[in-house]
């Protein structure tokens, strides 16, 4: 939401109000800033992450009213009234908690810098498909195979207690296409 609009120098600089994981934070920029930059460099929330800055890797990934948008590309003009949630609150969603503790369980982190990403778009997944297909997560989630297992395994608990075929299942090797992504 746009409050002032002023200028500083030659810079025209505006103030902006958004929710930010329940808290209104302002942040005086031009209204094409892209949401990362604003949550990155004006409210020091680093745990969103930059990759391509094209909306194609998922780096970047937040939650706009719960669903998952490409902060890289969006404005903060665009935002409006919408909640944004980021991974520092994440944990507090039923989805989110069950995808951090998958991905704790199952080790998923290799360098870790996507991650993020990652649990957003898993997490958004799981939210609104609390029984996704290896169909449903090809489809949407752009992060790498390393979130087919946390994804399934996740609604796998959140279906039945968990027994002993399922603890094997997690450990099993995923199919060969998943192995694939790997590369
Ligand atoms: S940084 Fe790659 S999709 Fe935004």
């Amino acid at each position: 939401m746009r409050l002032t609009d002023g200028h500083l120098g030659n810079v025209r600089s505006m103030t902006y109000k958004i929710s930010v994981n329940g808290l209104d934070r302002t942040a005086d920029v031009d209204g094409d800033t892209p949401l990362l930059w604003v949550l990155r460099d004006v409210f020091g929330m680093t745990g969103t992450k930059f990759g391509c800055g094209m909306a194609l890797c998922g780096a970047c990934t937040v939650h706009m009213d719960e669903n998952p948008i490409r902060s890289c590309i969006t404005s903060i003009d665009s935002v409006g009234t919408s909640a944004i949630t980021t991974i520092e609150a994440i944990g507090n969603t039923p989805a989110g908690r069950k995808i951090q503790k998958a991905w704790l369980d199952l080790e998923v982190v290799q360098c870790g810098y996507c991650q993020s990403g990652q649990i957003m778009s898993a997490s958004a997944l799981l939210a609104g498909n609390p029984h996704p297909n290896d169909a449903d997560i090809d489809g949407r989630c752009p992060a790498t195979s390393a979130a087919v297992g946390p994804m399934s395994a996740s609604a796998k608990r959140s279906s039945r207690p968990r027994n002993r075929a399922d603890r094997e299942a997690d450990h099993a090797p995923r199919s060969p296409r998943a192995n694939d992504r790997r590369n």
